[in-house]
């Protein structure tokens, strides 16, 4: 990762390269700190060369100050719509255009918005998020010279500590995301149940105990959804019970579940070729989950989080659960198995059945559960279900600061009959390109106790972009770590 430090204007190392933000049409640069004349000559001289300050634009001129080196401008956009997304967009753009130009460290300064700290946590999540890149399977080694420190600018002492705690807490945000990337990115055959179960056993230390089921386990829990998935596959499943707990007396007690499949090839319900190849990314709930605990154990906030993750591949190997076939899940409750595709929702009812058992005041589940939400809501934003008003209010809440954007779509009682079995309690499909995500939801909801407040995230828009977005490359996204960790940590 990138060295992050906080500076005030009279440490600026001298020919520095300068990163300045622009509201669009602005006649100055954003930010407390004036360069004087000098940029404002610079600026209109990007201005000559088609800068606006539209979002996103970067533009790199020659200093007219013997100060600096070069100047690279980029664009916020309007200024009435800055937030704390513009910042961390115009970071990202800042540090990957700085890259390009080759530029080994950089200075900038951001526009106030929201808090001191808050901004310079945004700008410093921009940062990490910018210019991660999955590089471990690449052969040759990328021969730019990577972009090594940047250095925010601070107006004064009081202000540089605020932004400090700001940085810190954005790294450690930032580091979580860049973990869960890393392991969605992986290839399925590398990233195996087993191989997750050992990386989460690398975050345990610190007020962090993983407890490992193995199979023998898993069946001794009767945990009847994961063995089914699990039947076709060659390699073993895990269940993984993740548990934080402060120090002192806990707020409140808080779990997580993440759905994860290694791979996804749809069972004897097979996928067509195209729908596969993204499927190494169907374990980016468990992902989240591993990526969440790993930042509570710096944050160490004040709440007892569970964290539990069951982990298969879904595979159509010659013992495979078949269609038509019934399993009973850890709550006793049986499902109809009609599509072995919709094998996410099987994992999690063991899950969400023994984190029921777990005496929890909220439960929240994430997982890459229907491409029917892909369809509804695109990659840019989070289904959310649940039946407890005050747990969605947080978890839109923690979304508008993080600015991972979140939709809720309503658990619709009249559709609970569309997935009526007629030989078991209940069948695992709704009706054919009907309301595929909420269906979802209302599978998962049978496996929660009543009166447990219970939310429910799909990421498979989300989880994963083909084309890369402002702050990710084309690949995983490491989407809603960061709003996890603020549910967590802000209520
Ligand atoms: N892992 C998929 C969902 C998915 C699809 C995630 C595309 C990301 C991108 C899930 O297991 C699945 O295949 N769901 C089925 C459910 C259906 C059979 C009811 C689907 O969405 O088609
Ligand atoms: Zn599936
Ligand atoms: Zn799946």
């Amino acid at each position: 990762m990138i060295r992050v430090k906080v500076i005030l204007p009279g440490e600026i190392p001298s020919r520095s390269h300068l990163a300045l933000f622009c509201f669009k049409d602005a006649r100055r640069p954003a930010g407390d700190v004036s360069f004087g004349a000098a940029v404002e000559r610079d600026l209109k001289n990007a201005k000559k060369y088609g800068f606006t300050g539209e979002t996103g634009q970067t533009i790199a001129v020659p200093s007219s100050s013997r100060r600096f080196e070069r100047v690279l401008f980029i664009g916020l956009g309007p200024q009435k719509e800055a937030d704390l997304q513009t910042i961390r967009i115009g970071a990202a753009a800042a540090v990957r255009a700085a890259r390009a130009a080759r530029f080994p460290s950089l200075v900038f300064q951001f526009p106030t918005v929201d808090s001191a700290d808050r901004a310079a946590q945004a700008a410093a999540e921009g940062l990490h998020l910018g210019s991660y890149r999955f590089t471990a399977y690449k052969s040759k080694k990328d021969d730019t010279k990577p972009l090594q420190s940047v250095s925010i600018l601070s107006t004064d002492k009081k202000r540089a500590v605020e932004d400090r705690n700001g940085v810190v807490r954005g790294t450690v945000y930032a580091e979580s995301v860049l973990l869960a990337r890393d392991l969605i990115n992986t290839p399925p055959s590398d990233l195996t149940p087993e191989h997750f179960v050992r990386l989460a056993k690398k975050e345990a230390g610190g007020g962090v105990q993983v407890r490992v089921f193995d199979e023998k386990k898993i069946e001794a829990m009767r945990m009847g959804g994961l063995l089914g998935v699990n039947r076709g596959s060659a390699k073993p499943p895990y269940f993984l019970h993740f548990l934080y707990k402060p120090k002192g007396r806990a707020g409140r007690k808080v779990g997580l579940c993440g759905k994860g499949i290694t791979f996804d090839s749809g069972g004897l319900s097979l996928k067509p070729p195209k729908a596969m190849e993204t499927m190494k990314m169907d374990m980016s709930g468990a992902a989240t989950v591993l990526a969440v605990f790993k930042a509570l154990k710096t944050i160490k906030p004040p709440v007892e989080v569970h964290g539990f993750t069951p982990l298969t591949e879904n595979m159509p190997g010659g013992n495979a659960t078949k269609p038509g076939d019934i399993l009973t899940a850890r709550n006793g409750k049986t499902i109809e198995v009609l599509n072995t595709d919709a094998e996410g929702r099987l994992v999690l009812a063991d899950a969400l059945s023994y984190a029921s058992e777990q005496k929890l005041d909220e439960i929240v589940d994430i997982a890459t559960l229907t491409g029917a939400c892909l369809v509804a809501l695109g990659d840019d934003i989070t289904a959310v279900m649940g039946t407890d008003r005050a747990l969605l209010r947080k978890i839109k809440d923690a979304s508008a600061k993080t600015g991972e954007k979140v939709w809720e779509l309503p658990l619709e009682k009249g559709y609970e009959s569309h997935i009526k079995s007629t030989v078991a309690d209940m069948k695992n499909l709704g009706k054919p390109m009907q309301a595929g995500t909420i269906i979802g939801g209302i599978f998962l909801k049978e496996f929660v106790k009543k009166g447990t407040a219970w939310a429910h995230l799909d990421i498979a828009g989300t989880a994963w972009t083909d084309s890369g977005n402002s702050l990710s490359p084309a690949g995983a996204t490491g989407s809603f770590v960061r709003t996890l960790l603020e549910y967590i940590v802000e209520n």
